[in-house]
């Protein structure tokens, strides 16, 4: 499952396949409980989209230093593996990538360091990868804009007035600014030119936001087999995304009724939401949100130099828009 979405992109699956072990090896925490969950984390694989989107960028460049430009991609990885881990002690998620989160396995104060100790990890990569000041301060300035999302989310915690607007913000925080900082990493420790890199910036944004759009549509209509992760959990986290914000704004009564009984949802309550969520449209209406987002990243797309790394990406930027995991 992990290099699927890569396997019509082989050049860029090359560079992958070698990036698990390396990130095995550098993600080696003393710790021997704390360890083997991390290790399992990173072995059951992610599906690798930021660490496939920096080396698709990296093609733009004009200079391939392999060694820089892997611990550039694990950095990405490493920083996108410490937030999973911190994030699912936050939304108490049992299972991730189909074995059990760090802290079901060692409590959540083990799982905090262990994420805290990634962030390390993801620093000596990043002094591996940078070759000026300016790329540490462009990966200390992403992790900034990371953390603070995460904390617009807590503060939007059962709010049933949660605005688009607000959710929009906090999910260009959490998730877009990873996907910009990949797509303009690598661009830029490739010596693209810069405007390439401001451009990657752009579509990594575009494309982050879409592809946590559609996490959040997967929550209501995935199962946790094929998305390897709880479903429906977020709703009793009190995250409410856009799917929900949308059947808010068509249906409020009946969804304040179900939202008000917050942790007390049983789980036929939780699957009638769900059903109110799609059959109100929510689904379908943050769908036409993710295509539009989508669009904008292929006429950004249309502006980058005619090449096959161009072609690549909007073949790409299409197939994550179609994705069922
Ligand atoms: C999960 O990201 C968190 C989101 C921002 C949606 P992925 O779905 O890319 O997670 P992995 O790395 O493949 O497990
Ligand atoms: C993404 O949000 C989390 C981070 C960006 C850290 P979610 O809470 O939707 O991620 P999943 O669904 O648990 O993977
Ligand atoms: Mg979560
Ligand atoms: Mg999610």
């Amino acid at each position: 499952m992990t290099l699927q979405i890569w396997d019509d992109f082989p050049h860029i699956q090359k560079e992958l396949v070698p990036l698990t072990p390396y990130l095995l090896k550098a993600a080696q925490i003393k710790q021997s409980a704390v360890n083997q969950r991390v290790q399992a984390l990173i072995q059951n694989g992610g599906k690798l989209v930021r660490a496939g989107l920096f080396y698709l960028f990296s093609e733009f460049g004009t200079k391939s230093d392999q060694a820089r430009l892997q611990a550039g991609a694990a950095a990405i990885e490493l920083l996108h593996l410490a937030t999973l881990i911190h994030d699912d002690v936050i939304d108490q998620a049992a299972e991730r990538r189909h074995t059990a989160t760090v802290q079901t396995s060692v409590g959540n104060r083990n799982a905090v360091y262990a994420g805290d100790l990634l962030f390390t990890l993801y620093f000596d990569q990043v002094l591996r990868s940078a070759e000026t000041f300016a790329d540490i301060d462009t990966n200390v300035k992403a992790m900034h804009g990371i953390l603070a999302g995460e904390l617009d989310q807590y503060d939007l915690n059962y709010q049933l007035n949660e605005t688009v607007a607000q959710y929009l913000r906090e999910i260009e925080g959490k998730t877009a600014k990873l996907f910009a900082l990949a797509c303009a990493q690598g661009a830029k420790l490739a010596h693209a030119d810069e405007i390439i890199v401001e451009t990657g910036e752009q579509i990594g944004r575009s494309l982050g936001l879409a592809y946590q759009i559609l996490d959040d549509i997967l929550d209501y209509t995935g199962s946790e087999a094929s998305i390897r992760k709880p479903i429906l959990q977020d709703i009793q986290n009190g995250i409410y995304t856009l799917p929900l914000l949308f059947t808010l704004e068509a249906q409020p009564e009946a969804t304040r009724a179900f939202l008000s009984k917050k942790t007390r949802l049983t789980t036929a309550e939780l699957h009638e939401l769900q059903q109110l969520v799609i059959a109100s449209g929510g689904v379908a209406q943050a769908q036409t949100m993710a295509n539009e987002l989508t669009d904008q990243a292929l006429l950004d797309i249309q502006t980058l130099p005619e090449s096959r790394a161009r072609a690549d990406l909007e073949k790409l930027t299409r197939r994550l828009l179609k994705r069922q995991k």
